[in-house]
């Protein structure tokens, strides 16, 4: 694919019904789930995106049997700790901070060395966050200053432990939840609410797992080594993927959208409940729950004035993907619309808090970044003509989709490169935005 693409037009007039990609966060969790399970199980409509695929390939090495046809993709587990690969075996996990954090708690009981191993973008991110618990479970790591490469090897003789998990990382909390699967006895998990699938297919699976909310924390406790059978799941739609036609619709002028059936688990629609502070108008219809998880679609529609917000840290775990997408909103928004406690952003795929500050300014909002929070002067007459070029984010694909969303809604002409970064999480993004009439080159 070319390197950067082009965009002229503005988009308006959207009347759509779409359905998006699948849920990353579900695709990669059934995969370790799948290859640790006894016996036959299959995906329809896994993900097929190049973080997933990573997930796939990875396993692959692992010993496991992957099969992929047109609906659908097989894995065929032989039970827990049941893997075989020769000792170093590399693993790269591309861009994929998910499969790099979760696959070193499925490794944790294989007495076999792997060195884990990224792309430009996951070799600048922190994994102290995950070596830290997993060397009090005894599983034994080995990198330079708590990057990749990441040398993992685990233990036949893991430790149940007790671990406050303070940052409402999905990705840690999940890497302690598989070392626990692993591990005989219980491990007791103190954790700032974050997204919650691998705690749903847990108890989908039957494995015995407890989960007490209090008012700040989840205290979550697994047995562990119990072996569950092969299992089938439907992935739905992705909300941070459905988040960029969400907003796409909400700043066009004349627009509505439904997005079919998409994934509305609670600890992922923060952007929602956001947006709808804003004032926006959006509505949850045909609600359902499917093997534990919470599917809708979602209506949204443009026209109301949108007003600013005061964001409540609570939020930031359930939106933690989606805040660029929200603070593009809220340059449009009438009013001063505050942040705080976003550090983590600095942490993702690129330094998502310092791109923000920077994107902004260049379209001409004023703002006030500190270490951890941000502060955006909302401008409702915000229209471009100029020309904007967006470079040097290291491949973040929401970053890329983001700044497509703003072109395609403030005006101007934009060349925003890096734009193969898309195949990590939704490789029919400009194919989907093109059906909507966007004049991408
Ligand atoms: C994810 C968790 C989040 C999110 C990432 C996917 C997951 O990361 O940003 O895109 O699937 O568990 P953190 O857990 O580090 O916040």
């Amino acid at each position: 694919m070319k390197k950067f693409i082009i965009i002229k037009n503005k988009i308006r007039n959207i009347k759509a019904k779409i359905a998006v990609s699948s849920d990353k966060s579900l695709s990669i969790r059934w995969a370790l789930l799948a290859a640790q399970a006894l016996g036959k199980s299959r995906a329809y409509n896994l993900l097929d995106s190049e973080d997933v695929n990573s997930a796939l390939i990875a396993l692959k090495k692992l010993g496991v049997k992957v099969t992929k046809n047109k609906n659908y993709c097989e894995i065929n587990g032989k039970g827990l700790n049941s893997f075989s690969f020769n000792n170093n075996t590399i693993i790269n996990c591309q861009n994929s901070g998910t499969l790099s954090r979760l696959i070193c708690g499925v490794l944790a009981k294989s007495i076999k060395s792997v060195v884990l191993k990224g792309d430009q973008s996951l070799s600048k991110r922190d994994f102290s966050r995950i070596i830290k618990p997993l060397n009090l479970f005894g599983v034994k790591t080995k990198s330079k200053k708590n990057r990749l490469p990441l040398k993992i090897t685990g233990t036949d003789f893991l430790r149940p432990i007790e671990y406050d998990e303070l940052r409402g990382s999905a990705q840690v909390k999940s890497c302690l939840l598989f070392c626990a699967l692993n591990t005989p006895g219980i491990t007791k998990i103190r954790a700032v609410p974050s997204r919650d699938h691998t705690e749903r297919l847990f108890k989908f699976l039957n494995i015995p797992i407890k989960i007490r909310r209090e008012k700040k924390f989840d205290i979550i406790k697994i047995r562990g080594e119990n072996q569950y059978n092969g299992f089938d799941y439907k992935i739905p739609g992705d909300i941070s993927s459905s988040a960029f036609f969400i907003v796409l619709t909400l700043l066009s002028k004349n627009s509505k959208i439904l997005i079919k059936n998409v994934n509305v688990n609670k600890s992922r629609t923060g952007i929602i409940d956001i947006l709808k502070k804003m004032n926006a108008n959006i509505r949850l219809i045909n609600k359902k729950t499917y093997n534990g998880e919470d599917i809708a679609d979602i209506f949204v529609k443009s026209g109301k004035s949108l007003k600013s917000i005061n964001c409540a840290k609570e939020m930031n775990s359930r939106a933690i993907d989606e805040f660029l997408l929200i603070f593009l909103v809220c340059a449009k928004a009438k009013g001063i619309s505050y942040f705080n406690n976003i550090g983590e952003l600095r942490n993702k795929e690129c330094d998502r808090l310092k791109f923000s500050s920077n994107f902004l300014k260049m379209i001409g909002i004023k703002v006030k970044e500190t270490s951890n929070s941000l502060k955006i002067y909302g401008n409702p007459r915000l229209e471009l003509n100029g020309n904007y070029e967006i470079k040097n984010y290291i491949k973040d694909h929401r970053v890329c989709m983001m700044s497509c969303i703003a072109a395609l809604v403030l005006g101007g002409t934009w060349k925003i490169y890096e734009s193969d970064s898309i195949n990590t999480s939704f490789p029919k993004f400009f194919s989907k935005l093109k059906s909507l009439g966007a004049k991408i080159n």
